[in-house]
């Protein structure tokens, strides 16, 4: 049915399961799907070359225009905060106060470094950011098919967005809630646009405009994409669901999250940088 399932990253609970959602979903064709992702680790590369590639808010953390006091103070947060991110035995509700925390630090500290409105796109190219392999055909796929994205980020929208913008694939068919950048009228950062969305919050909460998914009501089957346990609600606002096929990138100490992410996704691929997995999937439904 479709090839790439059969790669080593692939792990599925219940294959059976699987078969039939993408039955449903080839059944179903383009008018039907619409597509839900997360952004940093889902659509972006976790490493590259042995190294970790950043999330749109290390973009903005390492560059140039940041104080190296700033720098200092963000890089101690991502190294406090992160670990507690990914810890496999630590509850939700105990790491959601301290993800709060992480975030209105990090963007208290962001919003006192004058970083201007025209520095984004220049800071994003000299970054090391890369949207996974495959990308091209990902976006394309769906724009050709007119199959909406929505794009559902706690990361930076505008440094999400010029990324998206310089791969050259930010098409019509995309929409993106995310944290926005709140600049002053001479263009200088002056804090992050209402509401704060963090990796908890990523569902009905902070849709004030729920008319995106209403508008959408024809559209019942639903492809996930995500990297966090976070991810799985981001299609909470979605009407009349008929199917889901939720597909996860397992990224981070693996061999510890792999059971949680085995019973939460439909899929889970493990460090796999491709997007080969999903694009098969689209090739065969759309
Ligand atoms: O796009 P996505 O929702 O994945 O963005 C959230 C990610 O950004 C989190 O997984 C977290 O690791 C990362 N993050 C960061 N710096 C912050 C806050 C979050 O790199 N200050
Ligand atoms: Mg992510």
């Amino acid at each position: 049915m479709v090839p790439e399932l059969q790669k080593i990253t692939v792990r599925m609970k219940n294959p059976e399961h699987v078969k039939n959602i993408v039955s449903a979903l080839r059944k179903g064709g383009a008018a039907r799907l619409q597509v839900i992702s997360d952004f940093d680790m889902t659509l972006t590369r976790f490493g590259f070359n042995g190294k970790r590639c950043p999330t749109s808010h290390n973009i903005i953390d390492n560059c140039r225009v940041i104080s190296e006091e700033g720098r200092k103070k963000l890089k101690d947060l991502l190294h406090h905060y992160y670990p507690i991110e990914i810890d496999p035995y630590r509850t939700m509700e105990d790491k959601l106060p301290l993800m709060i925390e992480w975030w209105t630090k990090a963007h208290n500290l962001l919003s006192q470094e004058k970083i201007l409105k025209n520095d984004i796109a220049q800071i994003v190219k000299e970054s090391d950011v890369k949207l996974r392999d495959g990308f091209n055909i990902f976006f394309d796929q769906l724009h050709e098919n007119k199959v909406p994205l929505f794009i559902f980020s706690a990361g930076v929208g505008d440094v999400l967005e010029e990324i998206i913008h310089q791969a050259g694939v930010f098409h019509p068919n995309i929409n993106v809630v995310s944290n926005y950048m709140d600049f002053d009228d001479n263009g200088i950062l002056q804090g992050f646009k209402e509401p704060l969305i963090h990796i908890y919050n990523k569902n009905n909460t902070v849709l004030k405009n729920t008319e995106y998914f209403q508008q959408l009501c024809t559209r019942t089957n639903i492809l996930l994409l995500g990297d966090s346990m976070g991810d799985l609600s981001m299609a909470d606002g979605v009407a009349d669901m008929e199917n889901i096929l939720r597909i996860g990138f397992l990224n981070d100490r693996v061999e510890e999250r792999r059971e949680k992410y085995i019973e939460a996704y439909d899929i889970v691929l493990e460090k796999d940088e491709t997007l080969d997995v999903v694009n098969g999937i689209l090739h065969f439904i759309l």
